[in-house]
């Protein structure tokens, strides 16, 4: 009967299975789709007549042993196209226009009945196609072994790259050419790193950022990445093709799936300028509308926090206590536990309650209040944080009173060193304890292997309980940024409480020298195409060895920590230094005062990967504009075009700069501030110095 069935779809549709085109709207891309003489899914994609992919081919196996990537034939396809405006409840753009052509594939494998869907969404600025699973008779329940989706690259293109792993994507970015992949990615993984787990081939993450040497970048990632594994691409370095590497589960399934159900989409954004690239909403297009209905509470977060006194090792500590019994096996880690004083105290929290209100600031993150830390840097499981129970020098109430007079809001931290089902456990009494004590996000953490379950951090499993958090805490009235979870993806559309991640390396590692000075520069290429990050920038002391035994050094210079405000887009952002920092650069600290969190427009003035960044943006409902440009080791010399000013008015410039001397090994402090006149005619010319930037604020006359 199944195959009667199928048979029949596919002689309805006798003469359909010629290959098929389709173009974006402006016509500058193409998609190729047929069927291989095998019955083999092909795609391939040209922009402005070159090949970005060539022919690549697509499908499934499925658990034990179906090919369900061959023997396909073509039962129908349809063609749609879309042009309309959406509002992000937060981001970069007040209005986000999505415009594309679609096309839809049915296929069907007659040998076993199975139907399967291939959409694709052809933007001007790139790619998203995904798989859809039809309801069907003859199938229902299948685990996957693999997906087969082809990346099929023209050359050796220059890539940065993550290694593969199934836990963490806190490398730095290594850029190399695809044939230096394999001879590089050892000395990679041996950073350090509290939690690893390399894919078994060679293999890199996504967002992978290309650039060909006929000048094209290209940019391979996913979005709406809902109850599937993340995708890692192996990477054959002799027909420079990638493929996708689902992650698995402890026994190796890739992926639980049902009929009815869709893939996240596999995106490829395309240009031959860098700039197109960082002004893609592809992947927020890709994902779908607002899923709350009331977001009235939802809200960008500027936050100091009890936090970097953690990481410049001055003695202050997590723990409540020096517990003096934790032994495992052999190791006795007590002796370890240094003997500090607990940050999370009342006295000291209102010290940065104090501080944020006076400053304007939203909120103040608290780590360390609660009961469980004691052994959090061993990641070991023996002790389970609680996540309502305070330690006893964290007054819940009286700080929430005293916050709240204030004005300021108290960020609620849980971390779970992913004893993530015990976390579980709890969730519904943590929210409701954040709900009854007037907090309103949560910043969550996911340091060290996953205990019990022993799944992996990007594996099917997490990624719904990432998601199940987002839910949770929006029936709780709470925004949350996740710390270690698996990179974003555009669900920030979807579930706009989901208000930032980590998810990279952040500012942290600059505390332990890991950080170099391009990192910033590839972020956006990479990490910030799925959403915004929780960088924390903001540090203006960046000689760390003024901390002590500590040798570290920021990799940037202090006017470069204020652009990272522009660069690196956040609705929440942190002002991470110790607050006796600022207080010692007030004039320097007026531009974190001042930047805005939302935007309506966002202008990207210059950009190539590795190399700098300069944005511009207008803050959300106000006349005021702000601008970053950062570069790499290299001094260079920032073009700012203000031609996005409105005509035939006058501006005040506040320029952070830079100073004579500066570098981020020898002088990161030295900077000038100056102020003129501009408007839509004015072009700055702003030197940077090596590891530098500039910031710059602009309030109408
Ligand atoms: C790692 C997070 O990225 C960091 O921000 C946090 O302070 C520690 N985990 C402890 O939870
Ligand atoms: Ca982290």
């Amino acid at each position: 009967m199944k195959r009667l069935v199928c048979m029949l779809l596919c002689l309805a549709a006798f003469g359909m299975a010629e290959a098929q085109r389709l173009t974006s709207p402006d016509g500058g891309l193409s998609l190729d789709f047929h069927l291989s003489p095998d019955g083999v899914p092909v795609y391939s994609l040209r922009y402005k007549g070159k090949t970005v992919i060539g022919e690549s081919r697509m499908g499934f196996r499925i658990a034990p042993d179906y090919e369900f990537d061959r023997g396909f034939e073509q039962t129908d396809v349809r063609f749609s196209e879309t042009d309309s405006v959406w509002q992000p409840v937060w981001g970069q753009y007040r209005d986000i226009r999505d415009r594309h052509k679609e096309m839809c594939v049915a296929l069907c494998q007659p040998s076993t009945g199975w139907l399967l869907n291939i959409r694709f969404r052809l933007f001007d600025d790139g790619l998203g196609f995904r798989y859809e699973f039809p309801v069907q008779k003859d199938l229902r329940n299948f685990t996957l072994k693999e997906e087969m989706t082809e990346f099929r690259l023209t050359g050796d293109h220059k890539a940065f790259w993550l290694p593969g792993d199934y836990d963490t994507n806190e490398y730095p970015t290594t850029t190399s050419r695809l044939s230096e992949v394999a001879s590089l990615i050892d000395s990679v993984r041996t950073e350090p790193l509290a939690v690893r787990s390399f894919t078994p081939n060679l293999a890199v993450q996504t967002p992978l950022m290309l650039k060909s040497s006929d000048g094209l970048y290209i940019n391979v990632h996913e979005a709406a990445l809902v109850d599937y594994p993340a995708m890692q691409l192996n990477l054959d370095d002799k027909a420079f093709c990638l493929s996708a590497h689902l992650t698995p589960d402890k026994n190796g399934a890739k992926g639980f799936m049902q009929t009815g159900s869709v893939t996240p989409w596999r995106t490829v954004i395309v240009s031959d300028d860098a700039r197109d690239i960082l002004a893609s909403n592809v992947i927020l297009n890709l994902n779908e509308p607002c899923k709350l209905e009331d977001t009235s509470w939802i809200h960008p977060v500027k936050y100091v926090g009890v936090w970097w006194e953690y990481f410049t090792g001055q003695g202050s500590t997590w723990a409540y206590t020096a517990n003096q019994d934790i032994k495992i096996g052999e190791t006795d880690y007590s002796k370890e536990i240094p003997n500090g004083t607990h940050g999370a105290n009342t006295a000291h929290v209102k010290e940065y309650i104090d501080f944020a209100a006076k400053h304007g600031f939203d909120a103040v993150l608290v780590e360390g209040w609660n009961e469980g830390w004691e052994a959090n840097f061993a990641y070991v499981k023996e002790r389970i944080y609680s996540f309502t129970k305070p330690y006893p020098d964290f007054d819940v109430e009286e700080l929430h009173r005293y916050a709240a007079e204030r004005g300021v809001k108290i960020i609620m931290h849980h971390e779970t060193t992913s004893s993530v089902s015990d976390y579980e456990r709890q969730m519904e009494d943590a929210f409701r304890f954040m709900a009854d004590h007037g907090y309103d996000a949560v910043k969550t953490g996911y340091v060290g292997p996953i205990i019990p379950r022993s799944e992996h951090h990007d594996g099917q499993w997490m990624v719904n309980h990432y998601l199940r958090v987002v839910k949770t805490a929006a029936r709780y009235k709470v925004m949350v940024n996740s710390h270690e979870a698996v990179r974003p993806t555009g669900l920030c559309r979807t579930y706009p409480n989901w208000i930032a991640q980590e998810s990279a390396r952040g500012t942290e590692f600059e505390s332990f020298k890991g950080n170099r000075p391009d990192h910033t520069t590839i972020l956006p290429f990479t990490r910030l195409m799925g959403g915004p990050m929780d960088y924390t920038p903001g540090i203006f002391e960046g000689d760390l060895s003024v901390y002590g035994s500590n040798k570290a050094r920021l990799s940037t210079t202090l006017a470069k920590q204020l652009a990272l405000y522009v660069t690196m887009h956040s609705p929440l952002q942190m002002a991470a230094d110790l607050y006796t920092n600022y207080e010692k650069y007030p004039d320097a600290f007026q531009f974190i005062k001042d930047v805005a969190t939302d935007w309506d427009d966002t202008y990207i003035l210059e950009a190539e990967p590795g190399d700098y960044v300069t944005i511009a943006r207008k803050a959300k409902g106000k006349n005021e504009w702000y601008v970053g440009g950062i570069t790499d080791e290299n001094a260079r010399e920032a073009e700012i075009d203000l031609s996005f000013l409105p005509e035939g008015k006058r501006f005040q410039a506040t320029i952070y700069a830079d100073g004579k001397k500066a570098d981020w090994r020898t002088a990161p402090k030295d900077y000038v501030i100056s102020s003129r006149k501009v408007d839509g005619k004015t072009v700055l010319k702003q030197r940077l110095a090596p590891g530098g930037g500039v910031a710059v604020s602009i309030k109408e006359l």
